[in-house]
């Protein structure tokens, strides 16, 4: 990996996109904060000091249909880390970690085909969570019980995710898939599918098939969800 450090950037994925076509893939982005911070969905992402907002470039030259699925690596990259850590973590399809229903961290990755593919990655480490949503999120030095060295983390985080993205290079994306499954926190539960806010669908999350998208059984018929949000059903 090679590290660029910002102070501020708008979001560490804008910046990324820029430069990502002149530099070598392996590239990684990373800024003490964000003024722009974007989530899946045009969603704010809100970056304080304290947490980890990067953007790894990556080049992988799979074939497109594989794209969708390095959400995953990322995903999984987080959740080895935070276990690094003491934390266990799930994996919320599709981008999102949570810790005890919590979000700690999320994945926004995109991609210009054929080109390149962005991993952007936030991590509530040191940054406190505001009062708002602290039912919602949480962050790494809450739950430990004091602040971590976020070069530390970076460290961690770059590991893993070299491990988890050579498997996607080298074409194991069924490895990568068996994984997602096991640190599911949707699967065998009753969810709703949201779209734009809108309830697309109701049944029970039975699986996540070969291609990353996430399998919804409504009684009738078996979908296959591939956008919007999950949430449990009560
Ligand atoms: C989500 O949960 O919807 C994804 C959140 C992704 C946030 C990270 S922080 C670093 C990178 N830059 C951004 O603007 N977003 C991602």
């Amino acid at each position: 990996w090679r590290i660029i450090r910002l102070t501020e950037v708008g979001s560490t994925n804008d910046y990324a996109r820029e430069i990502a076509e002149d530099v070598p893939e392996g590239t990684v982005v990373i800024a003490r904060r964000q003024r722009a911070g974007r989530g899946r969905k045009g969603r704010n992402w809100v970056s304080p000091e304290g947490g980890l907002w990067m953007t790894a470039i990556l080049k992988p030259r799979s074939s497109p249909e594989h794209i969708p699925k390095l959400v995953f690596v990322g995903a999984l990259a987080v959740v080895d880390t935070l276990a690094r850590y003491g934390i266990p973590a799930e994996i919320k399809w599709p981008n999102d970690v949570l810790v005890d229903g919590k979000k700690i961290a999320g994945i926004l990755s995109e991609c210009k085909l054929n080109s390149f593919a962005l991993l952007g990655i936030g991590l509530n480490v040191n940054n406190r969570v505001p009062e708002e949503l602290r039912d919602l999120a949480v962050s790494m030095a809450e739950l430990i019980g004091r602040e971590l060295k976020l070069e530390g983390v970076l460290d961690a985080l770059l590991r893993s995710l070299s491990y988890w993205y050579s498997l996607f290079k080298s074409g194991q994306h069924g490895k990568i898939l068996q994984s997602v499954r096991t640190r599911s926190s949707v699967l065998g539960k009753d969810v709703v599918i949201l779209e734009d806010g809108e309830v697309v669908l109701r049944g029970r999350a039975v699986g996540i098939d070969d291609s990353g998208a996430l399998l919804v059984d409504t009684g009738e018929s078996v979908e296959r969800v591939i956008y919007g949000d999950v949430s449990l059903r009560f």
